[in-house]
């Protein structure tokens, strides 16, 4: 833990603050002989395993960037929580959650056993692959287009600009994901869609092939720390009971069947992505020390060498040190 220093989120001591940042990448970089850059999406194989980049925002401003910012990736699996978010803006919780459940499955994230055996009659969560493409089905719009345009306008909101498709990687996707679209079927078959199949794998292929940066990650981590308002126009970009959800199943789902130990040794929301990038949340916490970052703010993570469970390596080791080191979990 870092003692004796004094406000600790004053520009005063960003300095100190960006060289232990800066000390940990470095260190942590080299730390990713146990993962593999992600290679069933063929232009996800094109990534430097040791590539290593993260940004703080904290609800105050105050900015910890350090390592390799000038990548962009797709967002991959972390578009789930903003399509789940989307969806309850436009449907109303009740409503997808009647669709989607909101228990960890302790299996894979494109798994497809416990499709079949969830008593509950709907897929277990939004975060793994069967409740995300359930929910992409549930966003209004009768084409992928019209289906994602939410979608963009609120990482528009939270991130201040519009983000791209990577078309390629799109493509990549499209053009490989048999076990999504065996998923699709079996929900098809079920029932569970409400959106053409072909429209709504289109849909989550899309999403998951935006293009963002660790920057806009952070971005849209301090905007859930502060239970979905913007800190700076204070203007509310999430209902609060939709943030709240979000968060929640991104602590107990959001790292998939490492969701347990992840909630156990770093102790916040966080959810991957299978092209290394992480969004985590620090909701304000109350210390008695002079910690960095006590109002909260968000993290954007990337390091594309991945464990087995899908999530970032180097990633999960720099996370679990700053959350250590700054006192940040939340039990
Ligand atoms: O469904 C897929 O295969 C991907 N496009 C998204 C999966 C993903 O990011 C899983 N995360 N770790």
């Amino acid at each position: 833990m870092v003692q004796g220093f004094v406000n600790l989120n004053t520009e005063k001591n960003k300095e100190w603050l960006q060289e232990y940042v800066d000390g940990w990448v470095d260190f942590f970089r080299k730390q990713t002989d146990t993962g593999k850059v992600a290679d069933y999406i063929p232009k996800l194989e094109e990534a430097d395993p040791n590539t290593l980049g993260i940004t703080i925002i904290g609800k105050d401003g105050m900015q910890i960037r350090s390592g390799d910012l000038d990548h962009s990736f797709s967002i991959q699996s972390i578009s789930k929580v903003l399509s789940f978010i989307v969806a309850c803006m436009d449907r109303g919780i009740t409503y997808v959650l009647q669709r989607v459940d909101v228990e960890p499955t302790g299996e894979a994230f494109n798994s497809i056993v416990h499709l079949a055996i969830n008593s509950s009659n709907r897929p277990f969560n939004p975060m793994v692959n069967a409740g995300a493409i359930t929910v992409s089905s549930l966003l209004n719009g009768n084409t992928s287009d019209e289906k994602l345009e939410p979608l963009f306008q609120l990482m528009e909101n939270m991130i201040g600009y519009r983000p791209e498709l990577d078309i390629d990687v799109y493509v990549s996707e499209r053009d490989t994901s048999m076990r999504n679209r065996a998923i699709g079927y079996y929900l098809l078959e079920e029932g569970y869609l409400e959106s053409d199949l072909g429209v709504t794998l289109e849909t989550y292929f899309k999403q998951c092939s935006i293009n963002i940066t660790t920057d806009d990650l952070a971005r849209m981590g301090l905007i859930l720390s502060n239970d979905g308002v913007h800190p700076e126009t204070e203007e509310v970009i999430i209902p609060k009971n939709v943030a709240r959800i979000a968060k929640s199943l991104m602590l107990t789902c959001g790292m998939y069947d490492a969701s347990g130990k992840f909630a156990s040794y770093v102790g916040i929301p966080a959810k991957s992505g299978v092209s290394g990038g992480i969004l985590a949340v620090v909701p304000p916490r109350v210390r008695d020390n002079d910690l960095p970052f006590l109002d909260g703010c968000g993290i954007g993570v990337f390091g594309p060498a991945l464990d087995k469970q899908g999530n970032s390596v180097s990633g999960i080791k720099l996370l679990r040190h700053i959350a250590n080191s700054w006192d940040m979990s939340l039990f």
